[in-house]
């Protein structure tokens, strides 16, 4: 069986729908016929100031909206990173293979540092894309299902796994990622040309799973369109309504063209208000479900316990292995 890895922040209550759409949806569907593993990364939540009752809590909400959304603990391996100690352990190794100039060349490490200035960002931001290939090549995942905006962290993991097998010998599985285009950046209500995020300036533009359906409803009510008033999907005239009709097609399965079929000759308002239909109908269950498992803290502590365990017997396979190539006496 193949091996699959990805990975969640938990850096906010609620996760979003590009979070769903761009990576959780498939996780679900690759819990079958594969091994897979997925992990709450809360050390590299740590990249900015995070209040310890916040950490707990979301790490909690993170871990409920994932089986609420399907990921059964039955079938994957679901836990939390500060679990397994080995991430750090490779993580350091492959700080020790990647060059200052590549890392500079992190597209995410140069935004997020350029919102506070890059004297005053954390120098783990500046190393948390080795940490994610720690994540990755402990586990010797071949497939790693994520959003478009995590591809040069995949490319870069494959890099420093096969710069260290050329350089120590076979250590390392090389991971493919998994980006399912259609749904690998959902855009902001509110700026369609830029992707839904948690750290977004404003939350009117970002659907939250665990928002009450009238506040999402709302939300796609108000989104930004354009002057036009036709249905048609059209990345670069029609940002706003070509980014709700992705959301449309990926919950209710139809086609984009069916889409346009349907709303030709008919405005904005109806479009809108289907969407918003089909996301609330979607999400109304799975919050309900996470908010029921909630209520239940220690069961879902027990059940990333379980998964931590497993999870820490595959890493510090890797880890033995990894540290004989390179001659350690550990
Ligand atoms: P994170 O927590 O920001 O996001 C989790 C997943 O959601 C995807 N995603 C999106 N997809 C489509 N449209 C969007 N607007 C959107 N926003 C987020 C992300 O691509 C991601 O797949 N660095 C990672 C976490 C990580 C990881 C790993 C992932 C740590 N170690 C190992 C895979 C493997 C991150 O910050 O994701």
């Amino acid at each position: 069986m193949k091996r699959v890895l990805s990975g969640i922040q938990p850096t906010s209550d609620s996760l979003h729908l590009g979070n769903y759409l761009g990576a959780v949806k498939q996780w679900v569907a690759l819990q079958d016929g594969h091994d897979a593993f997925y992990c709450i990364v809360d050390l590299h939540a740590l990249t900015v100031e995070t209040e310890p009752s916040l950490l707990r809590r979301r790490t909690l909400t993170t871990a409920a909206q994932l089986i609420a959304f399907g990921i059964s603990p039955e079938k994957s391996t679901l836990f939390v990173q500060s679990q397994v100690p080995a991430h750090n352990q490779l993580g350091w190794l492959m700080e020790c293979m990647a060059g200052f100039g590549e890392a500079s060349r992190m597209t995410q490490f140069k935004d997020k540092s350029s919102k506070t200035g890059a004297d005053s960002a954390r120098v783990a931001l500046f190393t948390y894309p080795m940490l994610q290939a720690a994540d990755i090549l402990l586990y010797q995942a071949d497939l790693v299902p994520v959003g478009e905006d995590q591809r040069q962290h995949i490319e870069l993991t494959r890099d420093l796994a096969g710069r260290f097998n050329t350089r120590y010998g076979e250590s390392f599985k090389i991971p493919d990622g998994l980006i399912v285009k259609s749904a690998a950046k959902i855009n902001d209500l509110q700026e369609p040309t830029t992707k839904m995020s948690k750290s977004s300036g404003s939350v009117a533009g970002v659907i939250e799973i665990m928002d009450a359906p009238e506040v999402n409803a709302k939300k796609i009510k108000s989104s930004m369109t354009d002057a036009g008033s036709e249905v048609r999907f059209d990345e670069r005239e029609k940002p706003g309504i070509s980014n709700l009709m992705t959301i449309h097609s990926a919950l209710s399965g139809q086609s984009l063209s069916a889409l346009e079929d349907e709303f030709a000759g008919k405005g904005y308002g109806d479009f809108k208000g289907a969407v918003a239909d089909v996301v609330t109908e979607y999400l109304r269950p799975i919050r309900e479900r996470a908010l029921e498992l909630l209520e239940d803290e220690a069961h879902l502590i027990e059940l990333l316990h379980a998964g931590g365990a497993k999870a820490r017997k595959v890493a510090a396979g890797t880890i033995e292995s990894v540290y004989k190539n390179l001659g350690t006496l550990a």
